[in-house]
């Protein structure tokens, strides 16, 4: 069976890794919560958010527990600039001698969405392109048209600058009054970097910045910097409920 691990925090990797499981099968196991290594599996594809023209910490922590015998296919998906995160990706794996097949990079709806606001007409637009490359991405799979990425100009370094930085972000966050102390935000961080401490949200010192606090607060209350923007998102064809979970 196939295995598909999925790391997501606002529904994209989400929809794609569903996507793929319809029509190649398998089983979806959500990576902050998965234990094993994948050597249940036949293969593994890993979908996965780009980060900073990389990967999310959480995923790169992963990979490295991964059984190096199994045939891997990442999907990455970004909002607006790929850097040379599939190159990355890519060069990380052969390092860690894992048995990379096939990279596929989609677009999807920009999350990092802290200080500008993405118009929802483009937002629609960007989601309605991503049907046929996800179809497209698909029938490669199943037709076993796999392919590499090249070297590009991006260096790796910056990437692990951000990397090692991400945990600062959440020093800029703040809670409004808006608050009303439901807990969401506690039970969709994937590190458990959140508590509730004397009636108070209290973020701790790992977070990995995926924005999972910040887009599916139902109050907004979770501010960057103060900012007051009141847009969030959450990929609007996934049920929620589902994210975190590993579906049959
Ligand atoms: C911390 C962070 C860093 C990001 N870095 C990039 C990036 O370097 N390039 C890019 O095009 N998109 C970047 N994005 C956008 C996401 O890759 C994109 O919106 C993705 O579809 C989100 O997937 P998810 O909904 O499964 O979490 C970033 C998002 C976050 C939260």
């Amino acid at each position: 069976m196939v295995g598909i691990l999925y790391f997501s925090a606002t529904g994209n990797s989400l929809y794609i890794a569903k996507k793929i499981q319809e029509k190649v099968g398998g089983e979806l196991k959500y990576i902050p919560s998965y234990q094993g290594n994948c050597s249940e599996f036949d293969n593994v594809i890993l979908v996965t958010p780009i980060h900073s023209y990389g990967l999310p910490k959480l995923v790169y922590d992963f990979l490295p527990k991964m059984d190096k015998n199994k045939e891997l296919i990442i999907v990455q998906n970004y909002g607006g600039m790929v850097g040379g995160a599939d190159f990355y990706a890519y060069s990380y794996c052969k390092k860690l001698g894992l048995n990379i097949k096939s990279m596929f990079v989609l677009k999807m709806p920009e999350s990092f969405t802290t200080t500008f606001t993405v118009p929802k007409f483009y937002i629609k637009s960007t989601l309605k392109k991503a049907e046929s490359a996800i179809e497209n991405v698909i029938d490669n799979i199943n037709n076993k048209k796999y392919s590499l990425p090249k070297q590009k100009k991006t260096k790796e370094k910056k990437y692990l600058i951000n990397k090692s930085n991400w945990n600062k972000i959440a020093k800029s966050f703040c809670v409004s009054e808006d608050c009303v102390k439901c807990g969401k935000c506690v039970s969709v961080c994937p590190v458990h970097n959140i508590s509730i401490e004397n009636d108070k949200v209290v973020f701790g010192d790992k977070c990995i910045a995926c924005l999972g606090c910040y887009h599916r607060c139902p109050q907004k209350a979770i501010r960057y910097k103060n900012h007051k923007k009141k847009d969030r998102y959450f990929n609007p064809n996934v049920d929620e409920n589902e994210l975190g979970k590993n579906i049959k």
